[in-house]
Formats: C-alpha cells, sequence, structure tokens
C-alpha cells in the first residue's frame, strides 16, 4: 500500500485495528437486527446497543434515554430543527434563532432553510476581535446554535459561560451545541455545558461513517421528526398511535448497527492526552517562520490553518497532494468566517494520534520548497 501522511484528522479520523475488527466480527458473529427479533442473537444484539448507548452517555454526563443514534452531525442538526419546529408550543410569536459566522453550514443552513420559508428571524451573534463569540455581545434569542469549535480556527468555545448569558437574557432559549469538531479534543459534559441539543458524528473520533449522535436533554418535551418501525409502541383501532419511550421514540427504521458497535469501540479507545496538541504547536511555530505564510489559528489551536500568499488553495491543495500529504483545502463547508476573514477558503492542517514528528518535518519541508 502507499505510504502517505494523512494530516486531515478534523475531515475524518483515521480508524484504529480494534474499532474495524469489531465491527468484522460483529458482521461475522453476531449480526442480527435490533429492537425487533426475540432470538437470542437478536437480544444480544439489542443488548450491545443499550451497552454503546450507555458508554456514549457516560461520554458525556448524560443518561442513555437521552441519547438518539443519527447518522452523523449534520443528521442531528437537521433533524433538531423539525424536531423544534414539531412543538410550537414553545413560542406564542416567531420565534428568533441565533447563529454565529463560526458556524458549518451544516449548523447554520438547515436554520437559514426555516428562515427563508417565514418560520423564524435569523440573528448572527457577533464575535470579538479574536474570532470567539463574543460573550458580552449574546443576542436575546429563543433559540441558540452554539459551534463549540470551528473547523477552520479549532479554538474551543467557552460553552458554558455562553449558554450562561443566553439564560440571563431569555431563562427558556433552546441551545443546540455543535460539537463535530470539539468531541475529539475535550470532554464534554452535558450537565456543565445545560445545553438542550448537542451532536457530534462517530467518524470525527475514530468511529464509521455513517453513525452520529444527538444529545436531548428533555427527550419527553419534544415529538418525533420521523415516523416507522421500532418507535411506536401500539396503534390503535382508531388510527391513533402510542409512541416509544425515548430515546426509541427518536430512532424509526434500523440504526446502523455495525458503525454503533464500532462506536463503541472508538469511544473506549479516544484520548485527550496524545501528543497531538504538542505536534500542531511545533508544526505552527515552524511554518509561521516561512515568508508567504499567513497562519490564521493561535499555536494551541486544535487545527492549523492558513494561506499563502500569491498560491490559490486548491492549486496548493493538488501540488501537496503530489507529495502523498492528504490535507483540507478550500471553504471547509464553512463558508461565513471565511468570508470575515476576507478570504475564499484556506489550508487546514489536522493531525492525530498516528501522526509523527518525522511525518510534521517531512510536512514542513515539503511547505517550505513548494513556498519558496
Ligand atoms: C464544526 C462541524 N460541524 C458539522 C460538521 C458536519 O459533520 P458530518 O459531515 O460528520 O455530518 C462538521 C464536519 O466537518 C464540522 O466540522
Amino acid at each position: 500500500m502507499k505510504k502517505i501522511v494523512y494530516m486531515d484528522a478534523a475531515a475524518s479520523w483515521l480508524k484504529n485495528q480494534s474499532v474495524i475488527e469489531s465491527e468484522s466480527d460483529f458482521l461475522t458473529n453476531s449480526y442480527a437486527n435490533a429492537g425487533r427479533g426475540i432470538c437470542e442473537r437478536a437480544s444480544n444484539v439489542d443488548k450491545m446497543i443499550a451497552d454503546v448507548r450507555h458508554s456514549v452517555a457516560n461520554f458525556i454526563g448524560a443518561e442513555p434515554k437521552n441519547i438518539v443514534f443519527t447518522s452523523g452531525t449534520t443528521d442531528g442538526l437537521n433533524r433538531i430543527v423539525n424536531i423544534i419546529k414539531n412543538s410550537e408550543k414553545w413560542f406564542d410569536k416567531k420565534p428568533v434563532v441565533a447563529v454565529s459566522d463560526l458556524d458549518h453550514h451544516s449548523a447554520r443552513m438547515p436554520w437559514q432553510a426555516v428562515a427563508n420559508a417565514g418560520w423564524c428571524d435569523l440573528v448572527v451573534c457577533p464575535l470579538d476581535s479574536e474570532l470567539n463569540i463574543d460573550v458580552d455581545n449574546i443576542p436575546a434569542c429563543d433559540i441558540f446554535v452554539i459551534t463549540a469549535m470551528s473547523n477552520v480556527l479549532g479554538a474551543a468555545q467557552d460553552v458554558e459561560r455562553i449558554i450562561r448569558v443566553a439564560r440571563q437574557k431569555n431563562p427558556d432559549v433552546i441551545t443546540i451545541v455543535d460539537a463535530a469538531q470539539f468531541v475529539a479534543h475535550s470532554k464534554i459534559d452535558v450537565s456543565k455545558f445545560d445545553c438542550d441539543f448537542l451532536c457530534f458524528s462517530g467518524h470525527k473520533i475514530g468511529a464509521d461513517t455513517g453513525v452520529g449522535v444527538m444529545y436531548i436533554r428533555n427527550p419527553d418535551d419534544f415529538y418525533p421528526d420521523k415516523f416507522g418501525g421500532g418507535m411506536v409502541n401500539k396503534i390503535t383501532d382508531s388510527g391513533k398511535w402510542i409512541l416509544n419511550q425515548a430515546p426509541e421514540k427518536f430512532e424509526a427504521g434500523t440504526l446502523p448497527l455495525t458503525q454503533i458497535v464500532g462506536l463503541g469501540k472508538a469511544i473506549q479507545l479516544l484520548s485527550y492526552a496524545d501528543d497531538s496538541s504538542k505536534l500542531m504547536r511545533y508544526m505552527h511555530d515552524e511554518l509561521s517562520k516561512i515568508h508567504g505564510i499567513k497562519i490564521l489559528t493561535k499555536p494551541d489551536a486544535c487545527v492549523l490553518s492558513f494561506v499563502v500568499e500569491n498560491m490559490h488553495v486548491l492549486d496548493f491543495g493538488v501540488m501537496i497532494g503530489a507529495h502523498d500529504i492528504c490535507v483540507r483545502v478550500g471553504n471547509m463547508c464553512a463558508s461565513w468566517i471565511h468570508k470575515k476573514m476576507g478570504l475564499d477558503g484556506s489550508i487546514r492542517i489536522s493531525v492525530g494520534p498516528w501522526n509523527t514528528h518525522a511525518e510534521a518535518e517531512y510536512v514542513i519541508e515539503t511547505i517550505r520548497k513548494m513556498v519558496k
């Protein structure tokens, strides 16, 4: 197999062999559907899913009933819009939804779409001079979408404080945290965050694609957005129904069982104490010495984003790709923060526990030659 340097962890995390083996073992030896069969094999799958739900709940300081499996962050963030819309009892007027320029397209576009249709008004929460959420100027709102860590700037936001201030302005505000990037770098405690919803994707912490988590603080207060098998307890003669309890009532249809098994393993393996931050800081220091490179991120950020004078980011991507180095280039589905910085896109390096110092040296040296 061709050897490459993979420094695109923020796009998707490489998979540990034991995650791959856990999925393979499930498919080979234990596979059955969940929530449907009563034979021993099916019951064992139910137990496996319940165990992973339990570990995910522990992982973020929640209870299993708050954990809904989704297909990823984008799926969760879109579903939350419909889940909230289905529960209009929350609002006696058109709600105000606050977003920010740190948002990924997946966090802001679903709200933009319903605002365009006239369902809500959108306000943009300002950023401070360091491009963090400006905690002193959080607008009063009914729904607040908070990007816990921008995928371009890699700085952890003080979610706890942001939510505290938002609640001072409106005690009933519904808060939604996009933790897609944050989850790979910092411990999440939803009770400390005090958030109502939180989403992340499995594939950004070493699990497979196709599985994600949507945390709902008060699942009994909300009505499902999807209907089908597994979420209904009984259809009555009059055509009404009795739904299952949460979280099942939010999980219509067959779950991504294999990926859920891999997620359980990935969570066991995730460590916030590896050398990635040292490597990022080293690369930040070295790249900042190269004339023509403008670094956009802080030395302690979880990603290293930059632009090169007189070189289009896509040209940079092609050139560095020819050296078997994988990094991300473009707008990174985060157009607003790029516009705010007066850019169309940038180049992003993000490392994982598999990256070595020697690889960092190779990447720095390659960039030095490319930019000369
Ligand atoms: C901050 C942020 N939010 C949301 C997403 C969307 O995640 P997914 O594509 O896994 O649904 C990403 C992916 O890059 C992201 O970085």
